[in-house]
């Protein structure tokens, strides 16, 4: 049954321009929007930008300009990085938008009139790279825990949320609902936590001014996580269209990194507890992208970290959809992973040029010599259709299951197991006539079914073999599980022989 899918990345800071740990998490939220727009569920994609706080109005400075201006340049970065991706976001949320400002003081001004809101002093450690205060446990050397560099001191009179309140509510919340926190291991660090005790936590500032006024307080601003978070609610028109934010709200799907799992698994489901809100319905954490190989340090950048690499730089090399490609099928969901160059190459070379690529070209040529060019229907009862029926399935189950690598997988077989089809049968020393026509028939109804399978991570590509294939339209008009049962390819289709769509890469 059809339902309704709000996936969302998290917003990022724009002190800095897009890398390709900022990629990975947008590239697995694009393709979980691409796999249920075809499954025919409603679906709502929500990327943007975090552009307030002490971090952005420090880059400002060292840059010379004001934060605006930061801002608007570095949102404009992510904007086109994403453009260049593929990705199909339905919306760009800015935090320094008039309608994100609006939300977040009603939203704030709900939980302040419900009384858990109110004024007290706080001091400690303060990571600005965070953007958190840190209790004097969590140092490690006087460090910052996550980014091993030196703290400040604050001291400030702040408003602070009554999060203490919400420790038991939080805990039954995790326990009524297995999924609502994925994976297991990340659900268990977060029921830890909370079984520590919570304290209250400051949500206002008056030592800068670069962020949402308190509405009822003069020379306070809210404090950019508690701004931030509420961008998932002012998107969908919490405060301005109360049908549509219910019409998406809680059915969300959040997708963050697991540095920021507090923020998205305590202090934002009681948030929206105070405000008279559900909890959102999924949290999913990935790992961190880690990087290793010694080539990548010397063939792709010169420098060896991770937030120097640029998405184009490795499109340059890849393509989009081998860029793609590779984040979503080495990069498996939930433990951290090395990135590395070589494993790219060998990836793109072994799925996309001799997998994919191969079988396309190797259609298009027997086609054109033994079919006249004329793609022929497929068999009803091949031996290719319960293979595509168990790919189907299996790449279903793990589209659901967030395991994008699994999925690639599975659709990957249905390749391969064609691939090896054409190998036994070799068409290509048959004289033209029926076993050849019911040979290539069935390889391009596996085709026609590997596209729409494949289309959530390698989008350009196969609406690129849709056509070549002779198919109207594009594979993500079609809609699962209808499109995907065998025998659909019409045949009496033009195939086009074309330029090789992968061509191997050097390693
Ligand atoms: N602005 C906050 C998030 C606010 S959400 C209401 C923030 N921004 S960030 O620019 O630092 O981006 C954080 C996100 O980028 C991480 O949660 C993660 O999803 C992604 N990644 C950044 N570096 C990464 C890696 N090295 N590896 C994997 N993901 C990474 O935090």
């Amino acid at each position: 049954m059809p339902g309704r899918f709000y996936v969302t990345t998290p917003i990022y800071y724009v002190n800095d321009a897009p890398h390709i740990g900022h990629a990975y998490t947008t590239v697995i939220a694009d393709a979980l929007a691409r796999w249920h727009r075809l499954v025919g569920d409603d679906t709502y994609f929500l990327t943007g930008t975090d552009e307030h706080g002490l971090k952005v109005a420090q880059s400002a400075t060292e840059a010379g300009i004001t934060p605006q201006e930061q801002a608007d340049r570095n949102a404009g970065r992510f904007a086109e990085a994403w453009e260049l991706l593929g990705i199909s976001n339905d919306d760009f949320i800015r935090t320094t938008e008039p309608r994100h400002h609006a939300a977040v003081q009603a939203m704030l001004q709900q939980i302040h009139d419900n009384g858990d809101i109110e004024l007290d002093t706080y001091e400690g450690p303060y990571c600005v790279s965070c953007e958190a205060y840190y209790a004097e446990g969590e140092l490690v050397d006087g460090m910052c825990p996550i980014h091993n560099k030196p703290v400040e001191r604050l001291r400030e009179e702040n408003y602070f949320f009554r999060l203490s309140r919400y420790e038991q509510r939080l805990i039954d919340w995790i326990e009524s609902d297995p999924e609502a926190i994925q994976p297991v291991g990340k659900r268990n660090e977060v029921l830890g936590f909370l079984r520590q005790g919570l304290d209250d936590v400051s949500i206002t500032r008056t030592s800068l001014d670069w962020g949402v006024p308190v509405p009822w307080a003069e020379g306070h601003v809210f404090y950019v996580w508690y701004d931030a978070l509420i961008n998932y609610a002012t998107a969908i028109g919490y405060g301005t269209d109360d049908e549509r934010f219910r019409t998406w709200w809680p059915a969300v799907h959040h997708i963050i990194g697991k540095e920021i799992i507090r923020f998205h698994c305590v202090y934002w489901p009681a948030m929206l507890m105070a405000a008279g809100l559900e909890p959102p319905k999924h949290v999913l954490v990935h790992g961190w992208l880690l990087l290793g190989g010694e080539k990548l340090s010397k063939t792709v950048h010169g420098q060896a970290k991770l937030t120097d690499i640029a998405p184009a730089r490795l499109v340059e090399d890849f393509g989009v959809d081998g860029f793609r490609h590779h984040f979503l099928h080495d990069q498996p969901f939930g433990p951290d992973g090395d990135f590395s160059y070589e494993a790219m190459v060998a990836r793109y070379n072994s799925d996309l040029a001799n997998n994919l690529g191969n079988l396309l070209s190797r259609v298009a040529t027997v086609v054109a010599k033994k079919c006249d060019g004329i793609g022929p229907a497929p068999d009803p009862d091949s031996p290719l259709a319960a293979v595509a029926a168990d790919a189907y399935a299996d790449t279903a189950a793990a589209w659901d299951r967030i395991q994008p690598s699994v999925a690639l997988d599975a659709t990957w077989r249905l390749i391969k197991e064609t691939n090896a089809h054409l190998e036994s049968n070799e068409p290509w020393k048959m004289e033209p006539g029926p076993e050849v026509e019911r040979i290539m028939g069935d390889a391009l109804e596996a085709l026609r079914i590997v596209t729409i399978l494949a289309s959530p991570a390698v989008p350009a590509s196969c609406q690129e073999i849709w056509r070549r294939i002779g198919l109207p339209g594009s594979p993500e008009d079609q809609r699962l599980p209808d499109a995907g049962a065998w025998g659909q390819y019409p045949g009496g289709l033009a195939v086009e022989k074309g330029d090789p769509l992968f061509p191997r890469i050097k390693a």
